[in-house]
């Protein structure tokens, strides 16, 4: 099994890695247009295979997208990373380029690939794609909702004082500071719903840290995140090369399902062979679902900057 990531930064370096120590894919190309500079993470993390017993073939090139050919996931972690005090949708102009370059180079050479989008504005991104590519919806996965779940399992097993393999926790929406939805209502400490445990104002609190989980770090480390973001992209490869049939929250297109169309929004979704293989129907409060517009409304506006830079 082949997977090529291309963007040889800290998101896409720590995808490579955490996909060879959970030993999930047997080749792993990794792509950068910086001179040298994949190679040069892919030998690094050769290195590393004799001490973390690992046999994933690690390689690396500058944008040499032949190498990436009959790859079967491929994942696009390319662009300009947030600045501090920058939101993900100031990215769009820039990345939106970069973006429709890259997808179109890559299914030059695996047709057949499942794309997975982490470039931020994540959610347009995934848009752009899937409209640009024309490809099958089901083979493109914006990564987003399962890494926002992540922080709030993290937030949720710290204010519970909890092991966090004991959570579970979903966030849905847009993948944006102001448009995620962490279902505060469904997560649980081991079936248990949290509400049992935690007061009205904790559970706000760790949904508002949640929401702010990548600012929060890029505030503290300069640039954006990439142990959990390479972690959730190793996770959801996981989940289609090996068929899992895993429900993950992720960024796909939806036709009526939540009751919205002609977006690409984060909702839980069975991950197996084929990419995104069934929408789950969670089931939302009127509440929810108001929040879920909302955040349809906001992520719709940045897709429309998309036909304003074309023009
Ligand atoms: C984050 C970036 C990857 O949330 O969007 O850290």
């Amino acid at each position: 099994m082949k997977v090529s990531v291309v963007g040889a930064g800290n998101v896409g370096a720590s995808c490579a890695e955490y996909i060879a120590l959970n030993r999930i894919a047997s080749e792993v190309v990794i792509l950068d247009i910086k001179e040298n500079f994949a190679e040069g993470k892919a030998l690094d993390l050769m290195q590393t295979a004799t001490l973390n017993k690992f046999n994933t073939k690690i390689s690396g090139s500058t944008n040499d997208y032949a190498k990436t050919a009959n790859s079967d996931v491929v994942v696009i972690t390319s662009g300009i990373p947030r600045k501090p005090g920058m939101t993900r949708e100031e990215l769009i102009g820039i990345n939106a380029g970069i973006v429709k370059g890259v997808t179109s180079n890559v299914l030059k050479h695996s047709p057949n690939a499942i794309i997975i989008v982490v470039s931020n504005p994540m959610d347009t991104m995934t848009y752009l794609a899937l409209k640009d590519s024309k490809i099958p919806k089901n083979r493109i996965i914006g990564m987003g909702g399962i890494l926002d779940s992540s922080r709030f399992k993290c937030y949720l097993s710290m204010a519970l004082n909890a092991p966090a393999s004991d959570i579970s926790g979903t966030v849905i929406g847009g993948h944006g500071d102001t448009t995620m939805i962490p279902l505060t209502r469904l997560a649980t400490w081991n079936g248990v719903p949290v509400s049992n445990f935690l007061a009205e104002d904790v559970l706000k609190k760790v949904a508002a840290d949640t929401m702010v989980g990548g600012a929060t770090l890029t505030g503290m480390l300069g640039t954006s995140a990439w142990y959990a973001p390479g972690a959730s992209v190793a996770a959801l490869v996981d989940s289609i090369l090996n068929d899992q049939k895993k429900i993950h929250p992720c960024c796909v297109a939806l036709d009526g399902e939540y009751g919205q169309k002609d977006i690409c929004l984060g909702v839980p979704v069975i991950i197996g062979k084929n990419g995104w293989e069934k929408i789950v129907d969670y089931k939302l409060t009127t509440d929810e679902q108001a929040a879920f517009n909302k955040s349809a409304e906001a992520v719709r506006n940045m897709n429309n900057v998309l036909a304003e830079i074309k023009a």
